[in-house]
C-alpha cells in the first residue's frame, strides 16, 4: 500500500481531519503549476499534505507548523519514512510563535480556522513577491453556507467567523481571491493586489 493511503486511513481512524481528496488534488495541481520553491504550511498533522506537495517537485522546501505533540511526532516520522526530512521541516510549536524573516512562495493555512485572517497579517510579510496564500476549509462541511444544519452554539459561532472571514476577503482591497466554494471543503488562492 502507497504511504498516502496508509496515512488516510490512518487520518480516518483516528479522527485527525486532512485534507480532503478533491482538494489536495486542487492544491498539488496548483503547485505543479505555479512552481513554489518554498511553502510554509500552517497545520501539519500528521504531514499528509506536506508530503504531497513536497513530492510534486524535488526543489520544494517545506516549513510546517503543529501544536499536537502526537502528531507532530507522526509527522516527523512519515516524512523520515518517505525521505523527505531533508526538505520537509516540521515545528513542534505553536503558530503564534514561529517567528522568522523568510519569504515563501506560497504559505498554505490549513489550522485553527477563526484565526485565519490573523495569520493572514502575521504572515503577509513572508509572502514572497508573486506569492500565494492558499486557505482550507472556508465552508466547513457544507455547515457555512447551511446554518440550519448546524447542531451545536460552538459550531455555530465557527461558521459565522469563517463566514464573516470569507465575506472580508472577497472585499478586501488588498487582496485577489479566487474562492472555490466547490473544490474540497471550500479552497481559496490569494493573492496580494500590485498597486
Ligand atoms: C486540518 S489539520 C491539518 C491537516 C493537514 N494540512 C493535511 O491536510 O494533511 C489542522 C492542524 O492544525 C493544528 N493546529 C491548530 N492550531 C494550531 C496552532 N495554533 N499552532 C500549530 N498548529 C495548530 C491542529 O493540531 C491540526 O493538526
Amino acid at each position: 500500500m502507497d504511504k498516502l493511503e496508509q496515512l488516510e486511513i490512518t487520518a480516518k481512524e483516528n479522527n485527525v481531519p486532512i485534507m480532503m481528496k478533491d482538494g489536495i488534488e486542487f492544491l498539488t495541481d496548483l503547485v505543479k503549476e505555479r512552481k513554489p520553491q518554498s511553502i510554509l504550511e500552517l497545520g501539519t498533522a500528521i504531514g499528509y499534505s506536506a508530503i504531497q506537495m513536497a513530492r510534486c517537485d524535488e526543489s520544494i522546501e517545506i516549513d510546517t507548523i503543529e501544536l499536537d505533540e502526537v502528531r507532530g511526532k507522526q509527522a516527523v516520522q512519515n516524512i523520515l519514512d518517505e525521505k523527505l526530512d531533508h526538505r520537509v521541516h516540521v515545528h513542534l510549536m505553536n503558530i503564534d510563535d514561529f517567528k522568522t524573516d523568510k519569504k515563501y512562495d506560497l504559505i498554505f493555512i490549513d489550522a485553527a480556522k477563526a484565526q485565519y485572517r490573523r495569520y493572514m497579517e502575521m504572515f503577509k510579510d513572508n509572502l514572497a513577491e508573486g506569492g500565494v496564500f492558499v486557505l482550507d476549509n472556508l465552508c466547513f462541511h457544507g455547515l457555512v453556507d447551511n446554518p440550519e444544519l448546524i447542531q451545536s452554539r460552538q459550531t455555530r459561532q465557527l461558521c459565522r467567523k469563517i463566514r464573516d472571514f470569507r465575506e472580508w476577503l472577497l472585499q478586501a482591497e488588498e487582496y485577489n481571491c479566487d474562492f472555490r466554494k466547490n473544490i474540497g471543503d471550500g479552497v481559496a488562492v490569494v493573492s496580494v493586489k500590485t498597486k
